[in-house]
C-alpha cells in the first residue's frame, strides 16, 4: 500500500520563519514546496515595472493576463525559485521596493482569484508544503495538517533585519520594522481572505525555540498526519 501523500498549510505572520519550516518539510518528506508569498511579489514586481495602475481594475485585469508564474526546481539549492515570464526573479522580489507594495497588491480581488487558482492547481496532485497567508483557510481548507507560526514582534524585527543587512547595510532596523508592521496590519485587515488561524490549525510559536527544534515538532505533526490518513 503507498503512503498517503498529504497537504501541510503554513500560514503565519511576516518574517516568522514560514519559508524555512515549509523547505526543511517538503525536503524530508519529498514533497514539492510553494512560497505563495513569491507569487504575490512576482505579480507587484510585474506591476511596477510596468507602470500598472493597480487601482484601475481594466488595467490590473489586463496585466494579469500577461503574467505567466512558474515554479523551478534548483537542484544547487535545493529550492524551488520563481520565473516571471521565464525571467528568474527569487532574488528581485526579496528587495524592499517589493516589500512595501506587495501587500497592497496582494488586497486586490482580481489578484488574489488568479494566484488561488493557480496555487490550488499546483496542489493538484498534494505531496505539496505551501505558506502563507490564507493557504489553511482559503486555498486548501481540507488540508490535512495546517500550522499557524507566530513569534514576539522583536524577534521577527531583529530576524528580517539581519537577513535584509547582508544584501544592503544601509537599510535601518526603524525601517524594517515599519514595514513589517506595515504588513502584518493590511495583510490582516483587508476585505478579503484576511491573513487569521483556521479554526483546526496548530499554533507553532517559535521566539524560543531554535530551527531545529521547531522542525522536529513540526516532522512529528506530519508523520501522524501521513500514519493516520487512509492511502487513498
Ligand atoms: O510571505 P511573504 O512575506 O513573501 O508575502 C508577501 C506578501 O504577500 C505579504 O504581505 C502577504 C501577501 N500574501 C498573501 O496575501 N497571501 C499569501 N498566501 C501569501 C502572501
Amino acid at each position: 500500500m503507498s503512503e498517503k501523500k498529504i497537504i501541510i498549510t503554513i500560514d503565519g505572520w511576516s518574517s516568522c520563519g514560514k519559508s524555512t519550516l515549509a523547505k526543511q518539510l517538503a525536503a524530508k518528506l519529498k514533497y514539492t514546496y510553494i512560497d505563495s508569498g513569491a507569487m504575490y511579489r512576482a505579480i507587484t514586481l510585474y506591476f511596477l515595472r510596468n507602470h500598472v495602475d493597480w487601482t484601475d481594475a481594466k488595467a490590473v485585469a489586463r496585466a494579469l493576463k500577461e503574467i505567466h508564474i512558474e515554479f523551478h526546481y534548483n537542484e544547487q539549492t535545493k529550492s524551488s525559485e520563481i520565473l516571471l515570464n521565464g525571467e528568474h526573479v527569487e532574488y528581485l522580489i526579496r528587495e524592499l521596493v517589493i516589500a512595501e507594495k506587495v501587500s497592497e497588491v496582494a488586497a486586490i480581488k482580481a489578484v488574489r482569484e488568479y494566484a488561488v487558482a493557480q496555487q490550488q492547481l499546483l496542489g493538484a496532485h498534494r505531496a505539496i508544503v505551501m505558506d502563507g497567508r490564507d493557504i489553511g483557510t482559503v486555498v486548501f481548507p481540507n488540508a490535512e495538517l495546517k500550522i499557524f507560526m507566530t513569534a514576539d514582534n522583536a524577534v521577527r524585527v531583529e530576524r528580517r533585519f539581519r537577513e535584509l543587512y547582508e544584501k544592503n547595510p544601509n537599510i535601518s532596523l526603524e525601517e524594517v520594522k515599519n514595514n513589517l508592521e506595515m504588513r502584518d496590519y493590511i495583510d490582516s485587515h483587508r476585505e478579503i481572505s484576511p491573513l487569521r488561524k483556521a479554526s483546526d490549525a496548530i499554533v507553532l510559536d517559535n521566539t524560543n525555540l531554535f530551527p531545529q527544534e521547531q522542525f522536529q515538532l513540526a516532522y512529528k505533526w506530519a508523520m501522524d498526519k501521513i500514519s493516520s490518513t487512509q492511502p487513498s
